[in-house]
Formats: structure tokens, C-alpha cells, sequence
């Protein structure tokens, strides 16, 4: 089965055997199949935080577990279990509808609520794992299933234990949020204030939100990609210093001990906005979108990355890391070892 329509970069992989789970007992039903006929399994949720570079061994599942229950809380809390298949936006939607704070600034980032926690996505001053109450998972290999407290899934900027220690071991089914009837609304994000006036409301932040996205990232129903394809770089208060004396206009932020850098502005500054070579390319608004305008395979996008890699380093002597999970997950060396 091709993969061009499971992964946003449209890459046309194949998946060696593939199946979509629209509810649990069938999870459990692939998961012993997997095992039984000692196949790898590699979930995706919207495929729209992948980079799939080869043909993925072994069974691909898709996500597509549904359903979701609110339960309102003594005082101000409300309690939210949504289904790791069911739709990021369409959930950020109904609780803005709902009137319930703590997910607006996450408005309009593509993929499932599964995908959410892997990452830890986050946009505007607000990280998932800040609304995030705990995560139900399966093992792939017992088909347990249990759930974990956020506080011990390793969430940290863009990272968490799901694409760490656990990618190989679990795999979410559900999660559960913790949103809030009443709540400061958070706009101190640049761009977001500015275009807001007055008292917003929590539909006026949405709204607000969806806007600046609309205007700065490509649809990828429209053109290919996976949002941001680095994370920001974050390196010591000494370094952002001595940077910020040769690039004054440096845009930087104050992150844990030392400083968070734009990515796209250190590869803006180097010349690769709007850039294009053979089917890929930077986008013209926001430097930190690698963009497929026409490739099938994901060659000339990981030529791409390494350019772009080798000249930011070039320039500011900082590493750039990848921000989407790649696929086929790579053997591992112990892995490899065992097998010779
Ligand atoms: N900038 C440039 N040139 C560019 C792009 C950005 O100079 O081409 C400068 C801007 O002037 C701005 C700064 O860089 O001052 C930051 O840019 P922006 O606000 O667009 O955000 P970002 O740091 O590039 C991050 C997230 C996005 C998220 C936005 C908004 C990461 C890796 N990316 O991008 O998340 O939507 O903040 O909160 O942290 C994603 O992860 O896929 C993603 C889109």
C-alpha cells in the first residue's frame, strides 16, 4: 500500500502490510497478528509531523479511534478523553465552543490528538502538556493497556518519552486533557496581541490564532510539508552573547538557563527563504517549512536538510536538529549487534 496519502510531505513510500484501527479491540487484534508473524508495527496518526524516507517494514496502522467524553469537574475544571485518532483542530474547535480555556493558542496545528503528547506540540506561549492531564497507551508487544501521569512522560520542548525511550515499546490511544471553564487568555506570544483589540474572547484568540497561521504556513492540503521542519535551537546565554554581537538583529528568547534562537530567522539570514532546488524547497514566508512541491521520494529533501544544516553552522556555528519523527525508525546499534 503507498503512503502518499498518509504522510503531509506526500512521499510514496509503501508500507509492507498496513491497517486502520477504528477502535481498540481491533488495536489489540493487529497488535497479536504483529507478534504472531514477528512484524515490526509503526503507527501514524495524520502523518503530518513524519518524515518517511524508505519503505517501512512490517505492519503500518493507522489511527483512527474515535470518541471523546467530557466530564465537568467540582470548581473549574473540566475534564476531556478524547480518542488518539479524532482530529487535533476538530477538538481545539468544540472545546472553543464549548467555552472551555487552555487549547485555543493550539488552533488549526495539523494531525490527531495521539500525535499531540509525541511531541509535545505547542504554538503561541502554550505546550500540550500543559493541558494535559495523563496519556492511555498499549503496549505493542502485551497489548496492555494502562495510562501514564503527564508528569512522567518526559515532556520537554518538542520532545517526550513517546518519540524517546518508548517509541518501540507503546503506542496512545487516548487522552486525557484538563481544560478550564474560566482562565487568563495568553497573548503575550508576539503577533498575537497586535491583532487583537479590545477584550478578546476566547473565540477572538481562536480566531486570532487560525489568522496568523493561515497567513504564515502552507496549508498542506495545498502544498506539502510538516510545519516546522527544526526546532529552535537552544544554547547557552555565552553563545546567544557572543551571536548577538555579530548579529545584532538576532531574534532570541529566554528559555530554562540560557536562550532559545529562531530557527527560521538563522536560516532566513542565510539567504534560504523562498528557495528552491528540483522538486523541494524552503517556504517563501516562514523559514523554518521545508516545502515538496513535486517529489515522490525524499532524496532531494534530505539534501535539502544537509545543506541548510551545513550552512547555518557555517555562519553561527549552531547545530540544527529535526523536528518530525522520520520513518522507517532506524535499527539501533544494539539492534543490529544482536542480529550478527
Ligand atoms: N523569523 C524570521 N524569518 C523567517 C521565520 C521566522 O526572521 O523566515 C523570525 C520571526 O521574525 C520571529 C521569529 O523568527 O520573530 C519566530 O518565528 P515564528 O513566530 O514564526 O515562530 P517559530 O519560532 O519559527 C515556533 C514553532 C511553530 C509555532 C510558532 C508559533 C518550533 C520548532 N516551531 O515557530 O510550530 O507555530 O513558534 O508559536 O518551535 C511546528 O512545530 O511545526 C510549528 C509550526
Amino acid at each position: 500500500v503507498s503512503l502518499a496519502t498518509y504522510n503531509t510531505f506526500r512521499f510514496d513510500y509503501h508500507a509492507e502490510y498496513f491497517a486502520i484501527a477504528e477502535t481498540l479491540d481491533s488495536l489489540k487484534v493487529l497488535l497479536r497478528w504483529a507478534k504472531h508473524f514477528n512484524q515490526p508495527v509503526t503507527m501514524i496518526g495524520g502523518g503530518s509531523n513524519l518524515l518517511i524516507s524508505a519503505s517501512i517494514p512490517g505492519l503500518v496502522i493507522i489511527n483512527r479511534l474515535a470518541g471523546m467524553s467530557a466530564r465537568e469537574q467540582v470548581g473549574n475544571l473540566v475534564s476531556l478523553t478524547v480518542a488518539a485518532g479524532e482530529n487535533w483542530h476538530e477538538v481545539v474547535k468544540y472545546v472553543v465552543n464549548e467555552g472551555w480555556f487552555g487549547i485555543e493558542n493550539l488552533a488549526l496545528i495539523p494531525g490527531t490528538v495521539g500525535a499531540a503528547p509525541v511531541q509535545n506540540i505547542g504554538a503561541y506561549g502554550v505546550e500540550v502538556k500543559d493541558v494535559i492531564a495523563r496519556v492511555q497507551v498499549i503496549d505493542k508487544c502485551t497489548g496492555d493497556v494502562y495510562w501514564i501521569n503527564a508528569r512522567d512522560c518526559g515532556f520537554a520542548y518538542r520532545d517526550s518519552h513517546f518519540k524517546g525511550k518508548w517509541k518501540d515499546t507503546l503506542l496512545i490511544t487516548s487522552v486525557e486533557l484538563s481544560l478550564k471553564k474560566q482562565a487568563e487568555l495568553l497573548l503575550s506570544y508576539g503577533g498575537l496581541s497586535d491583532r487583537i483589540q479590545g477584550e478578546p474572547s476566547l473565540a477572538d484568540v481562536f480566531q486570532a490564532v487560525c489568522d496568523v497561521r493561515n497567513e504564515k504556513l502552507p496549508d498542506p492540503n495545498v502544498l506539502a510539508n510538516s510545519g516546522s521542519f527544526f526546532k529552535n535551537p537552544i544554547v547557552s546565554t555565552s553563545q546567544r552573547n557572543t551571536l548577538k554581537e555579530h548579529f545584532p538583529n538576532l531574534v532570541s528568547f529566554p528559555f530554562e538557563d540560557g536562550y532559545k534562537l529562531a530557527a527560521g530567522w538563522l536560516i532566513d539570514q542565510a539567504g534560504w527563504k523562498g528557495k528552491q532546488h528540483q522538486g523541494v524547497g524552503v517556504y517563501e514566508k516562514q523559514a523554518l517549512v521545508l516545502v515538496n512541491y513535486s517529489e515522490s521520494k525524499a532524496d532531494a529533501l534530505l539534501a535539502l536538510e544537509d545543506n541548510i544544516k551545513h550552512s547555518v553552522y557555517a555562519l553561527y556555528g549552531v547545530e540544527l536538529e529535526r523536528e518530525p519523527v522520520q520513518l522507517p525508525v532506524r535499527a539501533s546499534k544494539k539492534d543490529v549487534f544482536l542480529e550478527t
